[in-house]
């Protein structure tokens, strides 16, 4: 990243309206000096104004709605396009529109992955929820240009102990990856504390999909992945916001993609996949989460 040196006296480049020199001129020296030991910084666009995340957070609002929403009716017997149903009209409802739908073609309002199913099953009345089933809703909202993303798993009746603990431990790797969330640390330490809670549990993680910057754009950088490289990947500095949303396995890590409708993504075994996804603000001495 190369800083065009900004004068002193001029306005801050975050539109605060302050001098430069009495906002963040040393958040970018600070910013700086770790470029010069060699790690990767973010940009000024992916540093969130006040504005930003006020924005965020009221596009969470809704999404986290929808998602309280889907707990309270999913059960077996529905299908998954009354899923898609319930999401579209609750957030068109709170004056949302569902990130998804279209999205790079996307065709539906939201991903709902089924068991084996890893990510972006794709809703449709003939998809028919069962008792043992478990599904992760993944919910993503616009509201005045800003964009939330989260998800959750639900569980249909009454699963297996083995599918519970996967869910269980999954919601468990989200919540070490929040604590491990450290400004000024890179990403990549977050992602390691993600992959050891899973592994230490038996399971593995998927590597070719991650989180991301979210909030001004649907994906924005950095890339969060869940590797067991600590001391890689971007700076976590405050005002960054981003999604951390492993999906962990119940067997081997290895996936595939539906050739058919060109979106879902399963497991290459045939076991169970598990994820749940929150978007966090990095702030001064740790994270807040905005969507969950
Ligand atoms: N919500 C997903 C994420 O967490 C993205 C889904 S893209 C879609 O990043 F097109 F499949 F909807
Ligand atoms: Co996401």
């Amino acid at each position: 990243m190369v800083y065009k040196k900004i004068e002193r006296n001029s306005p801050c480049w975050c539109g605060s309206g302050k001098k430069y020199k009495f906002c963040h001129s040393d958040f970018d020296q600070k910013l700086f000096r770790f470029e010069l030991q060699g790690y990767e910084i973010p940009g000024h666009e992916l540093i969130k104004t006040p504005k930003d995340v006020e924005g965020i957070r009221k596009s969470a609002v809704i999404n986290v709605a929808v998602l309280d929403e889907i707990g309270e009716k999913i059960c077996a017997g529905m299908n998954t396009q009354e899923i898609d149903d319930i999401v579209a009209e609750t957030t068109r409802k709170m004056g949302g529109i569902p990130a998804d739908l279209n999205y790079q073609g996307f065709p539906k309002s939201v991903c709902t992955s089924i068991n084996n199913e890893v990510c972006h099953g794709i809703p449709s009345k003939d998809i028919i929820l069962r008792e043992g089933d478990i599904i992760n809703v993944d919910c993503s909202t616009i509201l005045d240009g800003y964009f939330s993303d989260s998800s959750r798993m639900y569980c249909i009746g009454e699963v297996t102990p083995e599918k519970k603990r996967l869910v269980d431990v999954t919601k468990e790797c989200v919540e070490v990856g929040l604590k491990a969330v450290k400004p000024w640390t890179p990403i990549g330490d977050m992602g390691n504390a993600v992959h050891e809670h899973a592994v230490k549990n038996g399971y593995s993680v998927v590597r070719e999909i991650g989180g991301h910057g979210c909030g001004k754009a649907f994906h924005e950088e950095p890339w969060v992945g869940y590797l067991p490289e600590p001391g890689t990947g971007m700076l976590m500095v405050p005002g960054m916001v981003f999604t951390i949303e492993p999906m962990v396995n119940m067997g081997k890590p290895d996936i595939f993609t539906d050739d058919k409708n060109g979106w879902t993504v399963y497991t290459e075994d045939g076991l169970p996949s598990a994820q749940w996804e929150i978007e966090v603000l990095v702030t001064e001495d740790g994270a807040e989460v905005l969507s969950w």
